[in-house]
């Protein structure tokens, strides 16, 4: 799978994915029906109008007749009110399937990206998966509500006046019909060559939208560089090429009516000069002339418009393969059908069936690897009992997140099996082991929204007052109550109006709050400060006891009452025991305290903040 934005789409017509895309607007089946017979129904009255004026001439202007003339109004009416109901049916209708498809497709696609497991996110830029989610389904909307629509009402437009032609003269249809494949052609040609063009226009534009991304996201690391020049430079030529590219499309565009509908009247003044002879010598009534007449400047706007939709069908088959590759992803993390008949999915949950949790956890001859990457982990064995606190050290990139991941099933072993309480963990749902879960991400993330809603994201019935227990527990209330609205306040997107040691004690609450049998907290304390770190560390005495956690933390004084440290090194357990063990075996561990506390009490003497 590639994933890429905005790229060149040459494909031809792939029946087999509108099929497939056909399925996903399976709701609005009726409405398609329906909207198809009001189109023809539309398009049958575009046709019969001009011979209703034929009548009108033929019988009353021609003739000066007046009587049945009631009738003839009567008649007129008619088809004019089906056809108003008509269009009002399909604009209606339409716009219907257009909002609902969208709607659906997103829908489905949220579903999925909420399904999909942490590797896709791995390979996946989120401007990608925003852009399938917002303009690419959209479109397709768009495709389905009126795209296909025209096309129906446009070819049925054609093929009436063609028969209705034939049956009133067959030389002038000939005639006219032989200017129609020059209109095909012409249209085909310029409506390829706007579309391009508009597709240059698209590009350049979502290289804009990505230069305002990185401009905005990046602002404060631009200032830090002195970069300003030099990426308003980048920008400049962007915009450019892009007034460039818009304005070659305008043009196009505008030569292409003009040189269509001139067509049109030539085809029309060839059959006035024509009819015109057969009028005067009575071999065709002034009537059918005008017939003719209207026909043959009407037909060019079908024509162009059926060359259009083709063009834009196929740009619109690159939006619908994007977003069906899309949703249609299987998520490489999956329960089995039998796992989720007995426990449920993750919208279904059947938690009368859910085993309660214990956290005994046994890692057996687990290798692990990362999609395309190196093995992080080799024959992995590791036995934690319930509700013991382990402490995982390590170099950085020496596999700590991995193996707290891979408990998550986050990720899943590549080979080996990892067992929850005696049983492998694929054997039950996931939804089952991460409801049981408690994590502090080493990269903490808030949602919009306010300090409580934050905390209560982990348990959405939790009161107000376990709110402010879970934040008391990890010590946070003090920094929230100094905010002038306290656990009201806001925490900007992504909370970024707290600083990162402050995001780490509200997921931290956030984690505490569901009560979980296990918890992970990926080296929560190096943002904080020696004072708050040590309240943590009693908080995560008392919060932790009774579970099992494990525990990343640079600062090695966080985990000294750990049950058992583990010494991660390039994916191997080297060293472990308790914080006195590891110190009379002065290895690794010894090392690494003695330097931090040498490092600490320097700090602590020359008055600094420790690390
Ligand atoms: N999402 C990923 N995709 C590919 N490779 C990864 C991914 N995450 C980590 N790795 C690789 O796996 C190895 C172990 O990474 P891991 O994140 O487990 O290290 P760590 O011990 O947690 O390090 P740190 O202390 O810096 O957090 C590293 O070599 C890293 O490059
Ligand atoms: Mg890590």
């Amino acid at each position: 799978m590639q994933f890429q934005e905005e790229q060149d789409y040459n494909k031809r017509f792939d029946m087999g994915l509108w099929v497939r895309l056909a399925r996903y607007a399976k709701p609005f089946y009726k409405h398609l029906a329906i909207i198809s017979i009001a189109m023809l129904a539309c398009a049958g009255g575009d046709v019969i109008f001009p011979l209703l004026t034929r009548e009108a001439i033929d019988t009353f202007v021609a003739n000066g007749e007046t009587s049945g003339l009631g009738m003839f109004i009567l008649k007129y009416m008619t088809v004019l009110l089906l056809q108003v109901g008509c269009i009002f049916t399909f604009c209606k209708l339409s716009g219907h399937v257009e909002v609902g498809m969208c709607h659906r497709i997103r829908e489905i696609g949220f579903k999925r990206l909420q399904e999909l497991p942490f590797s896709f996110y791995d390979k996946t830029p989120v401007g990608y998966m925003i852009a399938r989610m917002t303009s690419d389904a959209q479109r397709l909307g768009d495709t389905i509500g009126w795209g296909l629509i025209d096309l129906l009402w446009s070819a049925g437009y054609i093929v009436m006046v063609m028969i209705i032609m034939l049956t009133l003269n067959v030389q002038m249809s000939l005639m006219v019909m032989l200017v129609m494949p020059i209109i095909a052609v012409v249209a085909v040609y310029f409506q390829k060559r706007i579309l391009k063009s508009y597709r240059e226009v698209r590009k350049t534009n979502s290289k804009i939208t990505g230069a305002f991304n990185e401009g905005i996201m990046g602002a404060k690391t631009t200032k830090t560089l002195v970069r300003e020049e030099a990426n308003y430079g980048e920008f400049t030529e962007l915009t450019t090429s892009m007034k460039k590219s818009s304005i070659r499309a305008a043009v196009l565009s505008a030569l292409f009516m003009p040189i269509v509908s001139s067509l049109g009247s030539l085809a029309a003044a060839y059959a006035l000069w024509k009819g015109g002879y057969d009028v005067f010598s009575g071999a065709l009534s002034f009537g059918t002339l005008t017939v003719f007449m209207n026909y043959t400047t009407q037909i060019f706007e079908p024509i162009s418009s059926i060359a259009r939709i083709f063009a834009d069908l196929q740009s619109s088959q690159a939006a619908a393969e994007r977003v069906i590759t899309m949703i249609e992803t299987e998520p490489e993390i999956s329960d089995s059908p039998e796992v989720i008949e007995v426990f449920g999915d993750s919208f279904h949950p059947k938690k009368e069936n859910w085993p309660g949790i214990k956290g005994d956890i046994v890692f057996d001859n687990v290798s692990f690897q990362y999609s395309g990457g190196e093995k992080v982990l080799k024959n992995f064995d590791l036995h934690i009992e319930a509700g013991q606190t382990i402490a995982l050290v390590g170099e950085t990139g020496s596999g700590k997140s991995t193996i707290v991941n891979l408990i998550c099933r986050f990720y899943e072993p590549t080979e080996g099996r990892i067992l929850i309480d005696g049983v492998n963990y694929k054997e039950r749902s996931q939804l089952w082991l991460q409801s049981h879960l408690g994590y502090v991400l080493q990269q903490p993330h808030l949602f919009s929204g306010t300090i409580r809603e934050n905390i209560r994201y982990g348990r959405l019935d939790a009161t107000d007052e376990e709110v402010e227990q879970a934040a008391r527990m990890v010590d946070a209330e003090e920094f929230i109550l100094k905010f002038e609205k306290g656990y009201d306040t806001d925490v900007g997107e992504g909370g970024n109006r707290l600083s990162i040691g402050q995001k780490q004690l509200i997921s931290f609450a956030r984690a505490l709050i569901a009560d979980p049998a296990i918890f992970v907290l990926d080296e929560a304390t190096s943002s904080v400060d020696t004072e708050t770190e040590q309240k943590i560390q009693q908080a995560i005495q008392t919060a932790l006891s009774g579970r099992t956690s494990f525990i990343i933390a640079h600062r090695l004084s966080t985990i000294r009452n750990a049950d058992r440290i583990l010494v991660i090194q390039h994916g191997e357990v080297t060293e472990q025991g308790t914080h006195k063990e590891l110190i009379r075996k002065r290895g690794y561990y010894y090392n690494l305290y003695a330097n931090q506390f040498k490092e600490e009490r320097e700090n602590a003497l020359l008055g600094r903040k420790s690390i």
